[in-house]
């Protein structure tokens, strides 16, 4: 049973007073036992032998402890192997446990798995200890068959709503924790500045303000107030730190970066994660940083994530990093060193995952002196504390009936929100909204698959096994023809990813459409898988777009991972609409989108590049932006970060800055009007930049320090106030510490600017 006494207790209170007729009276305070942690973590781990304390730095994946995988046929098909299970539990003292294996499990499955666990360990093993239980959901339970996907990271970006972000990660915690995992490896908190980088979607976009906001909205969703409450999970901020710039863009290659610039680009959602909403836990970056693995790197998992940033939780390795540092990196000689050198760089918990080779590597190093057993307790500690914070202690079991509330009508709703709101209107020259009766051909290799709505991360690891998906969440296809008339959408596929398909029956069914919606889509890849040597649109779907443009309005569809190249095919078309990956709801979304029964109000949270090697983003330095050829840095996009169209339209005006002379202790204050000057309600982010004239480093043309997002009826004005502290504008200085310095800078806000200077 779960420990909901004491709430429901109150609530109960709450209520009955609620329908009575007198006043209510003050609430019963109840008395909650206190539970001394640091005492209990102290008791139990002066009882810890050494092999128990490794055992507990020890993480495997489920796979390792299995007879059979699920598979996309059968969620319930995966059989644990007790045997093994018992093994690595009382023998090897294992302290914790990950992953789905195969494909994604049903809650009851889960459910049962997980008590199986956690029976073993706290009837059976020495210590009693629960394990840690941890999974990647990343966009909603995408390891339970039933539970709630929502769009990946850089479609909520797109909505700017960060409460709608902390309810989706609300909605993952309690449909995590509900078939009783505690412990969620999300958000991810890279910045997305390498579009070939193969995880992309998984970022809030290549803004730090961006990447931050989100991110602390996402850990405030999945922690809550407590990670004890029944609804809530421990997140993981992850992959610290500098893992989203590998200089070739493949996965978990070099990133060679400066160390300023990784202080002012890839450090603050971390940091701003640890201070602000008490991110329980960290995983570590799987790559190397100017030759040094992160794995490997004292001075960043110690000195900066410990001693700087003063991080108290618990430091998990990424997936087989440690060995890695042997047979991959290369800086080791031996396993045996790679060990050393990870727990001396500041690891608690190895993720292995696959035996214990880590474990007894550790309890050899121990008894032959070269790592302090202190460490060893250092890094238990910190795992036994999180284990008591979850409440694990207390209550290791999930609740038989919590599984009912996964995949409620709610959730489903919130779900469909986060889809709608994600959508970027990027281009239309009237051609949207679609009329009701029009004849839709729907062409392109996104049309008739879940795949490619979902993304990587969903029913498995790549998302790309079809046979995997409910078959409730309805295609693009599905969702147009249900709302719109089997007999007004046609459907021709013309291409696959990258291969033709019917090129020839595509353009001639579009001469007999009133328009062509060509759903142009990436196949989910989620790390290496995901790597690419071209960000350019592949070929056939390029193709694509030619044979079926000839003057019929031709709405383009973008699904998938990144901003590929579609500036010949954006030219032909009459509208675009980018869509990344938008969840089980995205066909849904998206037709409502092009017929307008909603109105679009998503932003880019990245710049769309023109040409493959176009990769400026928004913030970037002073150039000659007016010449493109002679311009340093030829900033010249598609469509610029933070661009996106509405069926309405906005004006802003009247931006009054009423002190312009500030030191650094005082706050920026200004106020803008919007109206909504179109004829349908629409919402609207005012997103507010900063230039900072003349710096000690090169000043980036702006960045953005604060947006806003409100929702204004047709005629509708109102006055926007702001509050900039003044030593949020400040950035890393030659001696790598973050500086405002004094001088002018220029607020550019709706599209009206004002100078102010800091003295
Ligand atoms: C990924 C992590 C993930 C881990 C556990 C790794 O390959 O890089 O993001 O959390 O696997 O599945």
């Amino acid at each position: 049973m779960k420990p909901f006494g004491p709430l429901l207790l109150v609530l109960a209170v709450l209520a009955s007073a609620a329908s009575g007729q007198d006043a209510p009276p003050a609430p019963v305070p109840i008395e909650l036992p206190k539970i001394d942690i640091d005492g209990s973590v102290d008791d139990l781990l002066a009882q810890l032998s050494l092999e128990d304390k490794a055992g507990q730095m020890t993480q495997l994946t489920i796979g390792a402890l299995s007879r059979a995988a699920a598979t996309a046929q059968d969620p319930d098909g995966h059989r644990i192997d007790e045997e093994k299970l018992r093994h690595a539990l009382v023998e090897k003292r294992l302290g914790s446990i990950i992953n789905m294996d195969g494909a994604a499990f049903s809650a009851k499955h889960w459910q049962t798995l997980i008590t199986t666990i956690q029976e073993i360990a706290t009837a059976e093993t020495a210590h009693k200890i629960p394990v840690l239980y941890g999974i990647d959901h990343v966009h909603g339970a995408n390891y339970i068959h039933e539970a709630t996907l929502f769009p990946h990271a850089t479609g909520l970006a797109a909505t700017r709503n960060l409460e709608l972000a902390e309810m989706a990660a609300a909605v993952c915690a309690r449909e995590t924790r509900a078939v009783g995992i505690p412990w969620t490896f999300a958000p991810v908190l890279d910045v997305g500045r390498q579009p070939l980088w193969s995880r992309f979607y998984s970022t809030f976009g290549e803004d730090v303000h961006l990447c931050s906001a989100f991110g602390e909205a996402m850990v405030r969703g999945l922690q809550g107030s407590g990670i004890s409450a029944p609804d809530r999970v421990a997140a993981c901020g992850k992959h610290f730190i500098g893992y989203s710039f590998p200089f070739s863009g493949r996965d978990r290659t070099q990133v060679l970066v400066p160390e300023r610039y990784l202080r002012e680009y890839f450090l603050p959602p971390f940091w701003d994660a640890i201070d602000n909403t008490g991110l329980k836990t960290i995983m570590v970056n799987s790559s190397e940083i100017n030759g040094i693995p992160v794995h490997a790197n004292h001075s960043i998992l110690t000195k900066l994530l410990r001693g700087q940033i003063g991080f108290e939780g618990v430091v998990v390795s990424d997936w087989e990093d440690i060995k890695k540092l042997h047979d991959y990196h290369r800086v080791a000689p031996t396993m045996k060193e790679a060990v050393r050198l990870a727990v001396d760089a500041g690891i608690d918990l190895c993720m292995v995952p696959y035996d214990f080779s880590f474990t007894d590597l550790l309890v050899e190093l121990v008894n032959e002196g070269a790592i302090r057993e202190e460490v060893l307790d250092e890094s238990v500690r910190r795992i036994l504390r999180l284990k008591y914070e979850l409440g694990l202690f207390e209550d290791p079991f999930p609740a038989a009936d919590a599984v009912e509330i996964i995949g409620n009508v709610e959730a489903g709703e919130l779900s469909l929100r986060a889809a709608r709101e994600s959508l970027v209107l990027l281009k239309n020259d009237g051609a949207l909204p679609i009329g009701p009766e029009t004849r839709i051909l729907l062409t392109g290799p996104g049309c008739d698959l879940r795949s490619p709505l979902h993304g990587p991360w969903s029913y498995t690891w790549q998302g790309r096994d079809e046979e995997a998906y409910p078959r409730s969440i309805p295609t693009l296809l599905h969702a147009f023809q249900a709302a719109h008339g089997r007999e007004n959408v046609r459907f021709v596929p013309g291409t696959t990813y990258d291969g033709i398909i019917d090129l020839e029956r595509a353009a001639n069914a579009a001469h007999a459409a009133d328009v062509i919606v060509c759903v142009l889509a990436e196949e989910p890849g989620a790390e290496q898988a995901g790597n690419i040597d071209d960000l350019a649109l592949p070929a056939a779907q390029a193709r694509l777009v030619r044979a079926v443009s000839f003057g019929k309005p031709l709405v383009l569809v973008l699904l998938g991972n990144r901003p590929r190249i579609i500036t010949e095919s954006d030219s032909l078309a009459n509208a675009v609409l980018w869509a990344g990956y938008p969840g089980p709801k995205g066909g849904q979304a998206v037709y409502e989108a092009l017929r307008g029964i909603f109105n679009p109000s998503g932003k880019l949270p990245f710049t769309y590049p023109r040409a493959p090697h176009n990769l400026v983003a928004y913030d970037h330095k002073f150039s000659d932006t007016a010449d493109r050829h002679f311009g340093f840095n030829g900033f010249n996009p598609l469509y610029e970060f933070g661009h996106g169209l509405s069926y309405t339209t906005f004006e802003s005006g009247n931006l009054v800055v009423p002190v312009t002379e500030l030191t650094l202790a005082d706050t920026l204050e200004f106020s803008i009007d919007v109206a909504n000057t179109g004829a349908r309600e629409g919402s609207e982010t005012v997103e507010v930049f900063v230039r900072d004239l003349y710096a000690s480093i090169t000043p980036p043309v702006k960045r953005l320090r604060d947006f806003r997002k409100i929702t204004l009826a047709p005629g509708e004005s109102r006055t926007l106030t702001f509050r900039i502290p003044v030593s949020d504008l400040s950035f890393h200085n030659q001696q790598n510490m973050p500086v405002v310095e004094p001088g002018e800078f220029e607020l550019q806000v709706g599209g009206q600017s004002a100078k102010f200077t800091v003295l």
